[in-house]
């Protein structure tokens, strides 16, 4: 029996698109080979930036394009936690929450409940402690919980970080893979401007090109270019001019609805098998992303994890995320709905009786 994965936050290997990246890479290298094989602008591929510039409403200087959104993550972190507060979410995504403890940060994590990050938690830990250095935020299907913070909210946290001049880094990889409903404005677009946004073409086109990117306030993009440069000097820029012939051969809308087909059929398989086989259980619902998040009231998610993957299935525990030792998150992204009816099954068996 092989194991069922829902640990694997990552797209199914059908939503990538294979052929035509081959063919988007030969084009791109045809075109441009001498410029992309060799080194360049630390800020990553100018063509590239020029296209997320525009649809962002910014000039290109302020886009800053990393090997995948985590190393610019560690690019800021690099430069504004060590020894300093950060402000997260409780759960927050586990690599970040890691990398800001070895960088030595003191990470406080502030409460969320159904609608996100609450904005009255917030305000209480600016008044409590000392200034933070920045407060990382996934506003939308956030991982690992895949709840999506309210208008209302975004507008009073946009208020609270302008009254306490509070840098807030949104990183929003999953808006885009939406399946249903309308997109709710980013925090970045609510501010003008003013917080530091960052996105991904991970969840969009393919993780393994490992092209993110920011958009952040002027003196921030220049703190982060000296970290990139020190760290790579250019970006690989082969994966950038990639994705820059897939979006401008117009690709990227009709490549996005057939994952979010592929993906929101993953969705609702595992909503409705964990309705079905896990009736003790809350889940969230989300409307896009990836993650499910469970409270298994009261049951321990280590000692579940441990007889569910005897029972040949797998899942993040949410203490990994900073969360309650009832708590666990399932990714529906990696495997097929079939899959997931058979893991959801496993789960419930590896479940105790009482629960
Ligand atoms: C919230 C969040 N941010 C960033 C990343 C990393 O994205 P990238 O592949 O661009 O480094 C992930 C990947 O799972 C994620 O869930």
């Amino acid at each position: 029996m092989s194991t069922i994965s829902f640990a694997r936050g990552v797209p199914a290997p059908e939503c990538l698109p294979v052929e035509e990246l081959a063919d988007c890479a030969r084009v791109a290298l045809e075109r441009d080979g001498r410029t992309i094989l060799s080194y360049g602008p630390s800020p990553g591929y100018a063509p590239l930036r020029e296209w997320i510039a525009e649809r962002q409403g910014v000039d290109p200087a302020r886009v800053f394009l990393t090997n995948g959104s985590l190393q610019g993550f560690v690019f800021l972190a690099q430069r504004l936690a060590p020894g300093r507060r950060v402000l997260v979410e409780l759960p927050t995504y586990d690599r970040p929450l890691k990398i800001l403890r070895e960088l030595g940060a003191d990470v406080d994590l502030v409460a969320c409940d159904d609608e996100g990050l609450d904005p009255d938690a917030l305000e209480q830990a600016l008044r409590d402690g000392p200034a933070p250095a920045f407060l990382y935020l996934i506003p939308t299907f956030q991982n690992p919980s895949g709840r999506t913070l309210s208008v209302e909210r975004r507008r009073r946290i946009v208020e609270l970080a302008q009254e306490h001049d509070l840098l807030v880094l949104e990183d929003d990889p999953y808006g885009l893979v939406r399946y249903e409903g309308e997109a709710l404005p980013s925090l970045f677009e609510l501010s003008g401007g003013h917080v530091a946004y960052s996105s991904s073409f991970s969840k969009t086109i393919a993780p393994g090109l490992r092209v993110g990117w920011f958009v952040f306030p002027e003196a921030l993009a220049r703190e982060v270019e000296a970290s990139a440069t020190a760290t790579y000097i250019t970006p690989v820029l082969l994966g950038q001019a990639t994705v820059d012939e897939f979006v401008r051969r117009g690709s990227f809308e009709p490549n996005l609805e057939r994952v979010k087909r592929l993906l929101g059929a993953r969705r609702d398989a595992m909503l409705a098998a964990v309705d079905r086989d896990l009736p003790g259980v809350t889940t969230t619902r989300p409307s896009g992303g990836y993650f499910l998040w469970l409270e298994l009231g009261g049951v321990d998610a280590a000692d579940l994890l441990t007889r569910a993957e005897a029972a040949g299935v797998t899942f993040v525990k949410g203490t990994d995320f900073g969360g309650a030792f009832d708590t666990a998150r399932l990714a529906f992204s990696f495997v097929s709905p079939d899959e997931i009816r058979d893991g959801v099954a496993r789960l419930a068996a590896a479940l105790p009786v009482t629960a």
